[in-house]
């Protein structure tokens, strides 16, 4: 193998062109942001654009309900709040997430416990949540992280088995099929985020979907301070416990619908892009591209492949420097540290300067810790991926250029 001269070392750099842009937001959205105005009130019950947008979501997806929130970070609050997760109870949970995934369960008092990931699809290994479970595991709460899917055949046969609610965070993977499903439909309820840094984006907000008709009325009245605005249901201030506000509102709505309509040619692109990186890097030695399981689709919010420096003959570090230097764009890991690795865990610190909820008596029996090794094969991961941007107005040519570079890089290295 002729090897090239890497541009770390003053050679010629792989990328010599601009990956590819585009414009997110156009005519469409600006369309239903007039008529949101238009209909002279921005308050979601009021008006038609947040009903509009999660029937369109509901539908998309197959779903009976979808409850539409702030964030998806409220998303998976209400969730919680709508199975009743409360003080005491452990919702075991994936570590290399957002924060995002682990504050509803602190607002709810409730304890995250953190299970350990399969090394390839960076996602909960259903034998280690099984190991997990103890008298006070209410929730298992799965992460689909960067587009791909969680192993739920293991999940869900563990949750049944041990009788528990699964709740799908899916913040990160529209569209995202498990073996002819859509994930966030196999569980319980599945929570989606339009933030801006999403697969579509209403520059906050999210939803939340689900079959079961009682959780879709308890999610409902949890995301609007548990008020009871649905027909037939009685007194609208009828609050017989503590819900947040996490409200949408109009405008986000509407720039939700119109970025509906696009949702699928997004994930069509990402999915395109993504399975094409991994063609064109699957055959080299230390390079572990993200496990798809058979049968499934990725929807790539982001791509994230794994170095073995021993097969590869160098360490993640150094591949991704020479990767950077060859113009690509791409980054050390995905978060620095495993999220029980954050202070506040270490410290039992959620409530600044009281132990709640990890103190809390209702779960005094329990000692909770959050040590370093409490999930290898995740923290492995984090220090042996290397992560790159995937959007869908990237082109062919960006993709191949990001094979070209890896190729050269990994051939140069190879013993
Ligand atoms: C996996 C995951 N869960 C939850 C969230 C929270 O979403 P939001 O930022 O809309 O609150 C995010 C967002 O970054 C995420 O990536």
């Amino acid at each position: 193998m002729q090897q090239e001269k890497l541009a770390l070392l003053g050679g010629p750099k792989t990328k010599t062109t601009d990956y590819g842009t585009g414009k997110r937001f156009g005519k469409e959205e600006l369309k239903e942001l007039k008529e949101a105005l238009d209909q002279n009130t921005l308050f979601y019950w009021y008006g038609n654009k947040v009903k509009t947008f999660t029937k369109n979501f509901a539908d998309m997806y197959g779903s009976k309900y979808c409850v539409a929130t702030s964030s998806g970070t409220a998303a998976i609050h209400v969730a919680l709040g709508a199975l009743g997760v409360g003080p005491g109870d452990e919702v075991i949970t994936s570590p290399i997430t957002d924060m995002g995934t682990v504050i509803g369960i602190l607002f709810q008092n409730a304890i995250p416990v953190f299970a350990d990931l399969d090394p390839n699809t960076y996602n909960l290994d259903p034998a280690s949540v099984e190991s997990k479970i103890t008298d006070r595991t209410k929730v298992i709460l799965v992460v689909h992280l960067a587009g791909n899917a969680a192993d739920m055949d293991g999940i869900m046969e563990v949750a049944h088995r041990h009788h528990l609610k699964v709740i799908e965070d899916c913040a990160q993977s529209y569209l995202t099929y498990y073996k002819g499903k859509l994930c966030g439909t196999i569980g319980d309820i599945g929570c989606f985020s339009v933030n801006d840094f999403k697969t579509i984006s209403a520059g906050d907000g999210g939803m939340l979907i689900t079959n079961n008709e009682e959780l879709y009325r308890r999610s409902f009245r949890f995301a609007d301070k548990n008020y009871n605005r649905l027909p037939s249901a009685g007194p609208v201030r009828d609050v017989t416990f503590l819900a947040p506000n996490y409200r949408m509102n109009e405008l986000t709505g509407a720039v939700g619908i119109a970025q509906l309509d696009k949702l699928k040619w997004i994930c069509d692109r990402r999915n395109a892009y993504g399975e094409r990186i991994s063609a064109g890097i699957r055959d080299l030695p230390g390079i572990e591209i993200p496990k798809v399981i058979d049968g499934c689709r990725s929807s790539y919010w982001f791509y994230m492949f794994r170095v073995d420096e021993k097969k590869a003959g160098v360490s993640r570090d150094q591949f991704t420097d020479a990767l950077a230097a060859e113009g690509i764009q791409c980054g050390r890991g995905y978060i620095p540290t495993c999220v029980y690795g954050y202070d506040m865990f270490a410290n039992h610190n959620a409530y600044d300067g009281t132990r709640c909820p990890f103190g809390c008596p209702k779960y005094a029996k329990h000692d909770i810790s959050y040590r370093p090794g409490l999930c290898p094969t995740a923290e492995e991961i984090l220090k042996t991926a290397i992560k790159m941007p995937v959007n869908e107005f990237f082109t062919d040519q960006d993709a191949d250029d990001v094979i070209h570079a890896i190729r050269k890089v990994a051939n140069y290295y190879r013993k």
